[in-house]
């Protein structure tokens, strides 16, 4: 049964599709069964997939999957232990597609369309446009476990606050249906020594304490290589080599949270 995963903040820009492809992209390259799900009309994950795996071709938009229970049916495979369901521009008109349903159902579309793929995956991992909104509430609804990513800019410490208030406001909403623990909050610093960022830092630790991850991503030019030309593995380059270790450790420790968490659930 797979788990699902969400890196959020409602905040534009601050890493979560980076960090879900490669997530999904080291996962399934330690032999473990990744589905990756664009869910951003902005479609960025499907095209840093497309630039590191090859041509992605839609068999059916996953607009149309979503609104007929058929999720399958959109899954593209990549590689032998990685699939996508790609995005599209279609999916900016998803919301307002379920507006015919209850408001409890429209939150729950996407929960109900995995269950007939939970088994066939050891992670699910969901990529989501940095809004509020129907299709937001899905993935957080669908989710095992949510992941914040605070970029050290002002203003992300506030929208990490919001979105904390967003995750209860729903997990009391949904008090049956949702299943998802926030496992942490991951920091992406945007200069390792700038007196915003550590400022922001020291906020963070101080307010979430051990919430904070130990692991930290920084800014290095090969995430927006990898973004334009493709993720690479080269074995003699030092900032592949680098830059992989970076996001293999932030990696591990969410897989150790989980693990964590999993034995607490029990
Ligand atoms: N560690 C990093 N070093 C340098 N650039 C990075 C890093 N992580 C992400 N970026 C770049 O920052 C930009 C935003 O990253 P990304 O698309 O992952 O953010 P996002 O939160 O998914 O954005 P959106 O909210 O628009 O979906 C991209 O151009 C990406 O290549
Ligand atoms: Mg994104």
């Amino acid at each position: 049964m797979a788990v699902t995963l969400l890196f959020y903040n409602f905040k534009g820009g601050v890493g979560k599709t980076t960090l879900s492809v490669i997530a999904a992209d080291h996962l399934s390259r330690c032999k473990k069964k990744v589905l990756l799900i664009d869910l951003d009309a902005q479609a960025s994950a499907t095209q840093i997939m497309e630039v590191s795996y090859g041509t992605i071709t839609i068999k059916k938009e996953l607009r149309n999957s979503l609104n007929d229970n058929t999720l399958e049916e959109s899954v593209v495979t990549l590689d032998d232990y990685l699939d996508i369901i790609p995005s599209d521009w279609s999916m900016s008109l998803w919301n307002q597609d379920t507006e015919k349903l209850t408001k409890h159902d429209r939150d729950l579309v996407l929960k109900k369309d995995l269950l007939s793929l939970k088994n066939n995956y050891d992670y699910i991992i969901l990529d989501v446009p940095p809004t509020l909104s129907t299709l937001v509430n899905n993935a957080v609804l669908a989710s095992d476990y949510v992941a914040l990513v605070l970029q050290t800019q002002r203003s992300s410490y506030e929208s990490v606050l919001n979105t904390i208030q967003y995750l209860s406001q729903l997990q009391n909403d949904y008090a049956n249906e949702s299943n998802f623990d926030l496992v942490g909050i991951i920091l992406y610093l945007v200069s390792r020594n700038g007196a915003t960022d550590l400022d922001i830092v020291k906020k963070a630790k101080d307010l979430f304490g051990n919430s904070i991850f130990t692991n930290q991503i920084l800014r290095r030019e090969r995430v927006k290589m990898w973004a334009n030309h493709g993720i690479t593995h080269k074995k003699n380059d030092i900032h592949d080599k680098q830059t992989h270790e970076m996001y293999s450790l932030v990696l591990h420790e969410l897989l150790y949270r989980i693990g964590m968490a999993e034995t607490t659930k029990k």
